[in-house]
């Protein structure tokens, strides 16, 4: 048995089309869709990141500003940024870029994001909201899940869906999602006792655990669907996942690949959101 691959790059620029039609309905009710970034120190990552953030936005016309600030900013005044852009009409949707320094309360910062402009969806009123299936501004990548196993039409309901990782990014808002679209959801983490046995059961196998390649077929039940939301640079420079892809792709029923598979779709739904929170203007 070849699986079928789960592109997510295709899939990433379909959407992506969709939302610049969006962005040029909002202009002409004279709405521009604004992102602004906030980043604090130099981490390059990090930067990398905002600035494929940025280029994305611009594509499709989305007005986007970054905030750069030095690393020794206190967590007040990197507080009343947040306060400032929350009460500037202008801004329809906040991203601090993460990690933050060492001396900030990570958590108290996304806390004052303005729920309604929260396009990470990492304020606790957006995970609370999507606790009880309310609508909500949600975490973009998780959000990129569900609609790539829309789009290659993976049912869910009554299915078990298995999470390896428990993120408040990744892991824990899928497992939301999934739960309220009726599968049965287990999830599983570091401490995990014989995760194989629990893996093996799954129907879908979400696997957000950041070690490279870390699971093989003797994780997986023949024929299930496997998302990777792994991305390693090995030192050869290759990217890899959490799966190790060219072992388990004969044995399952439907991959994302790694790259081009969840990656490009976080993006597109930090995008999605934006569109969402300006909305909220008209
Ligand atoms: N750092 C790594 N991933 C993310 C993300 O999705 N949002 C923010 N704000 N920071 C990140």
């Amino acid at each position: 048995m070849s699986a079928s691959i789960m592109y997510g790059d295709i899939l990433a620029q379909k959407i992506r089309s969709n939302l610049k039609i969006v962005v040029n309905e909002l202009k002409e009710e004279n709405i521009i869709p604004s992102l602004t970034v906030v980043i604090v120190g130099d981490n390059p990552a990090s930067k990398t990141y905002v600035k494929m953030k940025q280029k994305a936005c611009e594509k499709i016309g989305i007005r986007s500003h970054v905030i750069e600030l030095n690393s020794d900013i206190s967590e007040e005044d990197l507080l009343n940024q947040v306060i400032n852009l929350n009460e500037d009409d202008s801004v329809h949707g906040i991203l601090v870029q993460l990690p933050l320094p060492d001396h900030i309360n990570e958590k108290r910062i996304l806390e004052y994001i303005e729920p309604t402009k929260d396009v990470d969806g990492f304020n606790p009123i957006n995970i609370g909201r999507l606790s009880i299936g309310q609508d909500a501004l949600i975490p973009c990548t998780p959000l990129g899940i569900m609609e790539l196993l829309d789009f290659y039409g993976v049912s869910l309901r009554g299915k078990h869906a298995v999470v390896i990782g428990r993120s408040n990014i990744v892991g824990k808002p899928i497992g939301q999602l999934l739960l309220n679209k009726d599968a049965t959801v287990t999830y599983c983490h570091s401490k995990t006792e014989a995760l194989s046995s629990i893996t093996k059961q799954a129907d879908i196998l979400i696997v957000a655990i950041g070690k490279a390649q870390f699971i093989t077929k003797d994780h997986i039940k023949p024929g299930a669907v496997v998302i990777d939301v792994g991305n390693t640079f090995l030192s050869s420079g290759k990217v890899v996942g959490d799966v190790d892809y060219n072992e388990v792709k004969d044995h399952v029923s439907q991959i994302t690949p790694v790259p081009k598979g969840v990656g490009p779709m976080t993006i597109t739904m930090l995008l999605h959101n934006t569109i969402k929170a300006a909305k909220n203007f008209k």
